[in-house]
């Protein structure tokens, strides 16, 4: 019999790509998502990468009982737990919605998970638990500093969530992963990251200013202290990212885990400034974006960039793809989008 993973959130950026690595990699898959933030086309394209017409459920995880339904519904080995709200400045604004989505739904996963007996949850973490480190790279070791969003407090909360829920029943086993900076898009092109509104995040930026949706960038502060002055992330490709998710699930499956509960960083190990990034979209897809360098953006941090040694150890996985193939895959989805030619 084939395992049967649970994805929730699995109509959005990175719930898409995993799917389809998980369906590429012999899983039956069952995707839960309300669509507050995703379309129904993002499902259709899962669908069409893998010519599998993978089951999807309209289902908020924050109401129990429609969950219930849906766990009474299929048998589930394994869970990965995407469903949450994410974006930092709209936490600001919207604490109550963000503790109250987040947490809730999380609560509800691992609830019936033992109500029904699944024994295996991935969760999505970030690496904004760990705030601006002292000392660079990341690892797993590096402690965990306060939130400075009720985003980046509900993934700590979350953490602990499931840390002490398998501590307490350790037939179940969970895996945080710790993604830092997602981007890129599938290289068919047919799902990639779908913003609603003005994008928060530098690439989608970035790709609708070279596709004339936005005049220009605005690089947030060029006075860090970083060779170019411009802050630094680790950019990990969205495929590479959903891969990880498939080996997690399946060092569960497999015994394979060294304790209940486990944390890996998912990065690529390589810190890249704003203006690399900028100067490497632009170089790549042989496309200008007019940018224009403001102030920084509160509650910023400076650079962080992940030590992923004990990923690529531990679980086997490392990141593959290259910076410049990961933009050009971007720059493809957008065109694409927007029917540019
Ligand atoms: N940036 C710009 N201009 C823009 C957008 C972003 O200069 O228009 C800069 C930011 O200041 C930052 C970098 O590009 O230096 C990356 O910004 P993103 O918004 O793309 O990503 P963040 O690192 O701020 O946030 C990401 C995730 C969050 C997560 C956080 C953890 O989006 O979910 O990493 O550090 F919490």
């Amino acid at each position: 019999m084939k395992e049967m993973v649970l994805v929730t959130g699995g109509a959005g950026y990175i719930g898409t790509h995993t799917t389809v690595e998980l369906v590429n990699a012999g899983y039956d898959v069952v995707i839960v998502d309300n669509l507050s933030n995703a379309e129904m086309a993002a499902v259709e394209g899962v669908r069409k990468i893998t010519g599998v017409d993978v089951p999807f459920e309209k289902v908020d995880c924050c109401d129990k009982d429609a969950l219930n339904k849906i766990f009474e519904k299929y048998k589930f080995n394994s869970i990965i737990h995407f469903a949450a709200s994410k974006a930092v400045g709209e936490s600001v604004l919207k604490p109550l919605l963000y503790y109250r989505n987040n947490i809730t739904s999380l609560l509800n996963v691992l609830t019936l998970m033992k109500e029904h007996g699944v024994r295996n949850i991935v969760f999505s973490s970030s690496c904004t638990v760990y705030g601006q480190p002292k000392k660079l790279p990341v690892t797993e070791q590096t402690p965990r500093q306060p939130a400075t969003s009720p985003y980046g407090n509900t993934k700590q909360i979350c953490e602990d969530i499931l840390r002490d829920t398998v501590s307490a029943y350790p037939e179940i086993f969970g895996i945080a992963l710790r993604y830092f900076n997602p981007i890129g898009a599938h290289p068919s092109a047919l799902i990639g990251e779908l913003p609603k509104g003005v994008p928060g995040n530098l690439v989608p930026f970035i790709t609708q200013t070279a596709a004339g949706l936005r005049d220009h960038l605005s690089i947030f502060g060029n006075d860090y202290d970083t060779p170019d002055g411009t802050a630094i992330r680790d950019y990990i490709d969205v495929v590479d990212l959903a891969k990880a998710h498939v080996v997690a699930v399946g060092r569960m499956i497999n015994g394979k885990s060294l304790k209940n509960y486990e944390f890996f960083n998912i990065g690529t190990g390589n810190g890249v400034s704003v203006m690399e990034l900028v100067n490497a979209f632009q170089k790549v897809n042989g496309v200008k974006v007019p940018y224009e360098i403001v102030g920084r953006r509160a509650g910023d941090i400076e650079k962080i960039w992940a030590d992923t040694s004990y990923a690529n150890k531990e679980l086997g996985w490392k990141a593959e793809r290259s910076l410049e193939d990961t933009l050009a895959s971007a720059w493809a989805w957008e065109k694409k989008l927007r029917g540019i030619k």
